[in-house]
């Protein structure tokens, strides 16, 4: 009998459109001779439809204009039912942060990826970093500050300003605790520009990150697969991203084809080494399962963690499932590690 997989993609985070172009490779890549694969799309106002249309639609995001082939459901714990792994491959708010992770505990269904605990500590890059700093690693100085903080009548912006200038110094990067793919996140020069984008980056989340710039780093990834059966985690070999400009943003990470991709990432022996145990333990530590890729800013001597993704891209040009090809595991088997790595 063949497993009944149901991959789903969309919703309502501002990575939609990266969720569909993964789901469709992960549509086109898996196995139809093991699985029985089906599709649920989520629109961007969280509305669910099983969908039959072509691979194509939902790559381009078209699909929610097929309405030919898409059927709206209402049941989503019936539906959530019918199949014995889900694997939601959805981004961001919603998709990595636990929520849909709860649904499909609800629906007592497998499914691929982090639990309900490793996603929304992942999620939360104040969490991940106190958790990752108890383990001795690096982390970039930052200092956090919520919205109800921000927006007391009472709150001295001035002494925020100060208390900037004299522990992080500029120019610091402003980002929200909890998004991805670098909404909300801007480089500031100086203090004029500050406030400003603190109140951006608290537009995407209640709370934001201010962090020392690091500049002259290297961005550098490392993915992880576990496999339970075999009892063991899995961490590749870094690949390093190369920035067409100083800040990897939107553009460049899905449009911009000039960043490109390095495998192995060019940094020495010792610091390759250490990444790949690094993410091993930080993998543990946030208490993750299945998958994540774990980023870092490497400097000529210093090794910082920087974030963790749990449903990292599986676009054409993610680096999660290049690096673990360069160490000779095919997509195919990533593929069926992960379905069958289900708990
Ligand atoms: N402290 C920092 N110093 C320099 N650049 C940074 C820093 N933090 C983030 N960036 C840049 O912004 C990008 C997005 O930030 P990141 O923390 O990875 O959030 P996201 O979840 O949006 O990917 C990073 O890939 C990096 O290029
Ligand atoms: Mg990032």
């Amino acid at each position: 009998m063949k497993k009944k997989v149901l991959v789903i993609f969309g919703s309502m985070s501002s990575e939609h459109e990266v969720s569909c172009i993964s789901a469709a490779n992960i549509i086109e890549y898996l196995d139809e001779e093991k699985y029985d694969i089906k599709r649920v799309g989520i629109d961007k106002n969280g509305i669910w439809y099983y969908y039959t249309g072509g691979i194509k639609n939902i790559r381009e995001n078209r699909w929610i204009r097929d309405i030919m082939n898409k059927e709206l459901i209402t049941n989503q714990i019936k539906e959530l039912r019918r199949y014995d792994v889900v694997f939601p491959v959805l981004h961001g708010k919603f998709g990595e942060d636990g929520s849909i992770q709860g649904l499909l505990e609800l629906a007592r269904v497998k499914y691929v990826g982090c639990d309900i605990l490793g996603s929304s500590i992942a999620i939360n890059k104040i969490l991940s970093k106190e958790l990752v700093f108890s383990l001795g690693i690096n982390v970039v100085p930052y200092i956090s500050i919520s919205d109800r903080e921000f927006f007391n009548r009472e709150f001295d912006k001035r002494k925020l300003v100060e208390n900037i200038k004299e522990n992080l110094g500029f120019p610091v990067i402003v980002k929200p605790n909890k998004e991805g793919s670098s909404y909300g996140v801007s480089k500031v020069e100086d203090d004029v520009s500050l406030i400003s984008a603190i109140e951006f980056a608290l537009k995407y989340d209640n709370n934001v990150l201010i962090e020392k710039y690091i500049s002259k780093r290297k961005e550098v990834e490392c993915a992880i697969l576990e496999d339970v059966l075999e009892e063991r985690i899995f961490a590749s070999t870094p690949g390093e991203i190369i920035l067409p400009s100083e800040l990897y943003d939107f553009n460049a990470k899905y449009e911009n084809k000039k960043s490109r991709i390095q495998i192995p990432a060019k940094i020495s022996e010792e610091q390759i080494f250490a990444i790949k145990n690094y993410s091993k333990e930080i993998f543990k530590k946030l208490r993750l399962t299945g998958i994540a890729r774990i980023d870092f800013f490497v400097l000529k001597n210093k090794i910082y963690f920087n974030e963790v993704n749990t449903m990292p891209g599986f676009t054409d040009t993610s680096m999660y499932p290049m690096m673990l090809m360069h160490d000779g595991i095919g997509y195919k088997d990533i593929l069926d590690i992960l379905i069958n790595n289900v708990y």
